[in-house]
């Protein structure tokens, strides 16, 4: 499966069924995992078997089943941590998609009292989101879009290249599906900005994440 695929496929799962995610699968991700940390300076971790995270009142609340193992979004204090986070761990969440699993981004309905426990997280570092992972009871639903001309603004005709960034970036989660994001093509160059909202910078390392896949230029 292509990046471009798991982005079509990917829609957050929050139920899982009781399987233990293979060794060779785990081996994968985990290098997954050690090159976005060693290109990004992270600190993201695979915590697994460790089903205190998912098992609070808050947890329930979020509609969360079966999390047992997810992926801790760890990094040094510092105003590029919420963004680099969201571009890096979505690199992720799409490598996890072409390994056969799902997934769900989650900043507010998990313990972070109960993942602190199980994260190494060091004296200048912070734990941002987590990414619920394993095997869903379904592959989740398509979800509803804001339409491109609110997303996206070009000063010439969009190019194709353009209007497939938009595609993938679009299929982006956001927090809440906020969708608080506006990506300017002006002068021949690429931009893309938050717009407001709860996560907007997680949010956008994400979207440009997206927006890279789809349209095959760097942000
Ligand atoms: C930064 C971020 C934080 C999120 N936090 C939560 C959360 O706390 N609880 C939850 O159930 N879903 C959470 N989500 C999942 C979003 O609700 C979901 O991505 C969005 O509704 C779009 O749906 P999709 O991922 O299926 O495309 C979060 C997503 C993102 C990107």
């Amino acid at each position: 499966m292509e990046s471009l695929t798991a982005i079509e496929k990917r829609h957050s799962v929050r139920r899982y069924i009781d399987k233990e995610i293979d060794n060779k699968i785990l081996t994968e991700l985990k290098a997954e995992i050690d090159e976005c940390n060693k290109v990004s300076g992270l600190h993201i971790q695979l915590i697994t078997n460790e089903p205190k995270a998912f098992d609070s009142i808050i947890a329930h609340y979020g509609r969360f089943k079966g999390v047992c193992n997810y992926i801790a979004l760890v990094g040094k204090k510092g105003a590029d941590f919420d963004e680099k986070s969201g571009y890096y761990g979505e690199r992720i969440v799409l490598k996890a998609q072409m390994l056969g699993l799902n997934t769900c981004w989650v900043a507010v309905t998990f313990s972070k009292k109960a993942a602190r426990k199980a994260v190494d997280i060091e004296q200048d570092e912070v734990l941002g989101c987590v990414i619920a992972l394993g095997y869903g009871e379904t592959q989740g639903v398509a979800r509803k879009s804001k339409p491109m001309e609110e997303l996206g603004k070009t000063d010439v005709q969009a190019p194709d290249w353009f209007i497939k960034g938009m595609e993938a970036a679009m299929l982006a989660p956001t927090a809440t599906n906020q969708q608080k994001f506006l990506i300017t093509l002006s002068e021949g160059k690429v931009t893309a900005e938050a717009t407001g909202g709860v996560c907007r910078k997680v949010d956008l390392g994400i979207v440009k994440y997206h927006f890279e896949i789809g349209s095959g230029k760097k942000l």
